[in-house]
């Protein structure tokens, strides 16, 4: 008990004597310590390690004891925050695979978005500055967004405007409408693969994922039924048009019968129409939306993909209460999309320089794939792309049997070829080893080049799996 008061009150002392000296200035040794307070050094070392604990000093073993920043612990402590955090809802081994870019010297085939050189650059540098000369750019825009934009948005889908709010993109758009349409805890259907930032917004709004199996129709609608029986879901994820990663396009027969069974359950259906300006032959199929006068369908736009990805905007159309809900609810998390990015993506949409752009995307985009396609079945062997997409900008590639993706990808990377792991984009496990090669970021000598470097690493690692 001695001890103890007399270490209390060398404490004391030390941390006024410290309080003279700089951060970081080294205190006497516990030797020196115990001579000027005639105390001995397990009392001294008691001292100090009281003090550690206040933060006024810091303890180094074999070094000595320093003066630690003022009234503050040398290192943060956050332990604290996770039991009051409690567990994460977005897992974050998947959050963390995405949106990665990679640096300059990575040949880029697995991002989602367009090389500079086919990105409308000239006309959104021209709108750009005009734009931002005018004050309506620095204005608040209404909440919902521009009447002229919301209108265009509008058009494309036979929708009304007042249907039609406008969003900072399809990401935020894909969160905001699971959080808003379903409550946390209750499930959400998604095909099955599938865009994997739909599984981490569906994550983020606390709902339980339930896959169902697509095939190049689009989503299995007879295993479709099956799950909405057995969950009772009421909402239903699905990319109707050029589907990512497969490239599907849902089928006319398949397109009445989600609807029909959206109608049965009561259910919503997200379609993530993103890819509509992305059609590379032919022409897209409608947008579901217009299929559904009832109000089960609820579309969401995005300009990233056929304009630029910094532009952020994007639109969402719901009808009946539903629109009602995500209008009030939208406030809640924000004023408005700025103005100045708005009045450049009506610009565009308006201007004769747009039609122009999607002309030259689909054949810069077309020769991409073609040479993507023809690249992987000359030089990958064994691996086969599934279904030659008619639009979109990913190629869905099946690799040979016993190949370990996750391996794959990793060793692509060091090499200098980023691509998306197949693993990525199920809920569950895969049924086969897959990964997705995207033609839309790299020129074509760097896709012949990258999925010839992808190729020299296959056998090694499909070998080693057999082996395993
Ligand atoms: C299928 C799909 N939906 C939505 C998005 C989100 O796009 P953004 O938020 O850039 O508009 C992406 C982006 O990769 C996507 O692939």
């Amino acid at each position: 008990m001695f001890t103890g008061n007399r270490a209390d009150e060398i404490a004391d002392m030390l941390k006024l004597q410290a309080g003279l000296m700089r951060v970081g200035e080294k205190l006497p040794s516990v030797r020196e310590l115990s001579k000027t307070y005639a105390a001995s050094p397990v009392t001294i070392t008691q001292a100090i390690t009281s003090l550690s604990a206040q933060g006024v000093v810091r303890a180094e073993p074999g070094r000595g004891t320093f003066v630690a920043g003022r009234n503050s612990p040398a290192e943060p402590d956050f332990a604290w925050q996770s039991s009051t955090l409690g567990r994460s809802r977005v897992d974050p081994g998947r959050a963390g695979k995405f949106g990665g870019n990679g640096t300059a010297e990575h040949v880029q085939l697995s991002w989602g978005y367009l090389a500079p050189e086919l990105q409308p650059f000239d006309e959104l540098r021209t709108i750009g500055s005009r734009c931002a000369k005018s004050h309506r750019a620095w204005t608040m825009a209404p909440p919902m967004g521009l009447p002229e934009l919301r209108r265009v948005f509008a058009e494309e889908l036979s929708a009304e405007p007042g249907d039609v709010l406008i969003m900072p993109g399809g990401q935020q758009s894909l969160a905001f409408a699971m959080r808003t349409l379903a409550d946390p805890g209750t499930t959400v259907i998604t095909e099955s693969p599938s865009y994997p930032g739909a599984t981490i917004a569906a994550q983020a709004a606390g709902l339980n994922l339930t896959a169902v199996p697509a095939d190049e129709h689009g989503i299995r609608t007879d295993h479709l039924a099956e799950a909405l029986e057995r969950t009772r879901a009421k909402l239903i994820y699905l990319q109707p048009c050029f589907a990512n990663p497969t490239g599907s396009v849902l089928s006319p027969e398949r397109r009445l019968e989600v609807i029909a069974l959206a109608k049965q359950y009561g259910a919503f259906i997200i379609e993530d129409d993103w890819a509509r300006n992305l059609s590379l032959e032919g022409s897209a199929p409608p947008p579901l939306f217009t299929q559904d006068p009832d109000g089960h369908v609820v579309s969401i736009a995005t300009l990233s993909k056929p304009a630029a990805p910094g532009l952020r905007v994007g639109a969402i159309a719901a009808r009946g209460p539903a629109g009602e809900r995500l209008r009030t609810a939208r406030i809640a998390d924000d004023m408005c999309v700025p103005a100045l990015t708005q009045e450049i993506a009506l610009a565009l949409l308006t201007s004769s320089a747009w039609p122009r752009h999607l002309k030259r995307l689909r054949t810069g985009l077309l020769e991409r794939r073609d040479a993507m396609v023809a690249e992987i079945h000359s030089s990958m062997s064994g691996a086969r792309v599934v279904n030659v997409p008619t639009g979109g900008i990913h190629l869905w590639v099946k690799l040979p049997d016993g190949t370990d993706s996750t391996a794959l990808t990793a060793a692509a990377n060091r090499a200098g070829v980023l691509v998306g792991d197949g693993r990525q984009y199920y809920v569950d496990e895969p049924p086969a080893p897959y990964i997705r090669l995207s033609y839309s970021a790299a020129s074509i000598a760097q896709i012949q080049a990258g999925v010839r470097r992808v190729a020299t690493l296959l056998p090694g690692l499909s070998a080693a799996a057999e082996r395993a």
